[in-house]
């Protein structure tokens, strides 16, 4: 039986957009995402999880269950309707409440500045591409750090990969873009120089507490191993959804390596990058200031070789799970590899959090910590005798853990795990059909109910052992 640290934070995650609900409520502004779902889906993210107005019942049974950590969200457009400007005070009011809450129910809050919900005045603007917003985004963190002295632990931008790659590459997120690589390695290289400038202010202006930044970093691995055009396409891959941005974070600089890389891909794909000088002093500046990395992490991918035209389809299942994934110049993903999958074909592979995890370890020793920031398993539910018996999930979750206690062991300094989700949210993608809570969220009535899993975790949390 494998155990974690005394001190290790057992956390439940959730998201602004995913939980609260209440999208056009005391004064919030509209995000990108509200005309989005509107105009192309059959959902929209009313009323997620209520958790606007629920968040004292998910608190308590955070408490109860052993959850002694929460990754929060904060809905910028909440605070700055237009994204600048004028402050909206109801929405400075409801955070200082949902904080402390958590204070009172020993839950320590984890805040994200951005998590997917850009204000849809800056992102019909171009959103990131466009560097004015940069400017925008480091005013509302500013104001945040100053404003909320409850918070311990902050972190900028959730996921930047998928960001730009949902935005740009697959067009799954607003405004549905594909194929374009200038755009996706603009924004994810604008998004770091927001996250680099705030980090920056943080630490200058003294701001008491810890603050990182939460990468997604799905495995990237050749299909064949022996075959050097199978290896390539893994590592083309990795540049663009983990190696671009890790280098932005910790070396200060795009090593050489990555650079080729995405010469190639622009070379092939078209597009040029506006990376300036002053940039690179930003991120250089800031390389040594995280205290600490979020690794949010799902499933692991396995590359092939590809010379034919680009070509993302998503499967009925409404994710790219076991789509079709081909992208010229670079690679695409096989899905004849013999893993487990979930139910939205995911491939279940949790070596390749632990090769993540060592990769950061090796490749960039200046990253203090590592908190794992969502890992969880998203499942069609089966409500019964008013539980859900996620056995699946349970296992899941500890072959996960198992892999983090082999990460401590070998010597990375892994502090938490936060599962996603603490309750059933709100999916992009798929709407309310997809689960992943510890508590079952009936989305009629609003009403929690603990999954086998809350219970699992209650034991975990109280023991440290993994079983
Ligand atoms: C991650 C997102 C999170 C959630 C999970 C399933 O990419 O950070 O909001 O949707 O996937």
């Amino acid at each position: 039986m494998k155990k974690l640290p005394e001190d290790f934070i057992f956390g439940g995650a959730t998201a602004a957009y995913q939980a609260e609900g209440a999208t056009q409520t005391d004064g919030k502004g509209r995000v990108a995402w509200d005309t989005y779902l509107e105009e192309n889906y059959w959902y929209t993210a009313e009323p997620a999880s209520d958790f606007y107005n629920r968040y004292p019942v998910d608190l308590e049974l955070s408490e109860k269950f052993g959850v002694n950590g929460i990754r929060i969200s904060i809905a910028w457009s909440r605070i700055f309707p237009d994204g600048y400007g004028e402050v909206n005070s109801k929405g400075v009011e409801y955070y200082h409440n949902l904080f402390k809450e958590c204070q009172k129910r020993n839950v320590e809050p984890f805040v994200t500045l951005h998590h997917f919900d850009t204000p849809e005045t800056l992102h019909s603007d171009g959103d990131f591409l466009n560097r004015r917003n940069i400017d925008y985004f480091v005013e509302y963190a500013d104001f945040c750090f100053n404003e909320f002295e409850e918070v311990n632990y902050w972190t900028t931008f959730n996921e930047i990969g998928p960001i730009g790659d949902g935005q740009y590459l697959v067009g799954k997120f607003p405004p549905g873009i594909k194929y374009d690589f200038e755009k996706v390695f603009q924004s994810h290289h604008n998004m770091m120089i927001a996250h680099a400038r705030a980090i920056k202010i943080f630490k200058e202006k003294g701001y008491k507490g810890e603050i990182g930044i939460v990468h997604a970093l799905p495995t990237k691995y050749p299909y064949d191993p022996s075959n050097p055009e199978d290896v390539r396409a893994a590592e083309l891959e990795d540049i663009i959804h983990n190696k671009f941005i890790l280098d932005a974070t910790y070396l200060g600089e795009y090593s050489d390596k990555t650079m080729q890389g995405v010469q190639h891909i622009l070379e092939v794909n078209g597009g040029e990058l506006d990376i300036r000088d002053e940039d690179l002093k930003i991120l250089n500046d800031s390389k040594g200031l995280n205290d600490f990395l979020g690794i949010n992490y799902y499933m692991s991918d396995w590359m092939k070789v590809f010379d034919g035209e680009s070509e993302i389809t998503h499967n009925s299942k409404g994710n790219k799970g076991g789509s079709k994934y081909q992208l010229k110049g670079i690679g695409q993903r096989e899905f004849d590899v013999d893993v487990p999958r979930t139910d939205w074909d995911w491939m279940i592979y949790p070596k390749g959090l632990y090769d993540q995890i060592m990769r950061v370890k090796a490749d960039y020793p200046n990253y203090k910590k590592i908190y794992i920031t969502e890992n969880g398993l998203g499942y069609k539910d089966k409500f019964e005798d008013n539980t859900v018996y996620d056995d699946a999930r349970i296992d899941y979750v500890k072959k996960h853990l198992e892999v983090i206690s082999d990460a401590i062991a070998d010597g990375a300094n892994v502090k938490g795990y936060f599962i996603w989700s603490l309750m059933d949210v709100f999916s992009w993608s798929n709407g309310y059909e997809k689960r992943y809570g510890l508590f079952y969220v009936d989305f009629d009535t609003q009403e929690r109910y603990p999954k086998k899993s809350a219970y699992w975790y209650k034991k975990l949390s109280e023991t440290k052992t993994i079983e």
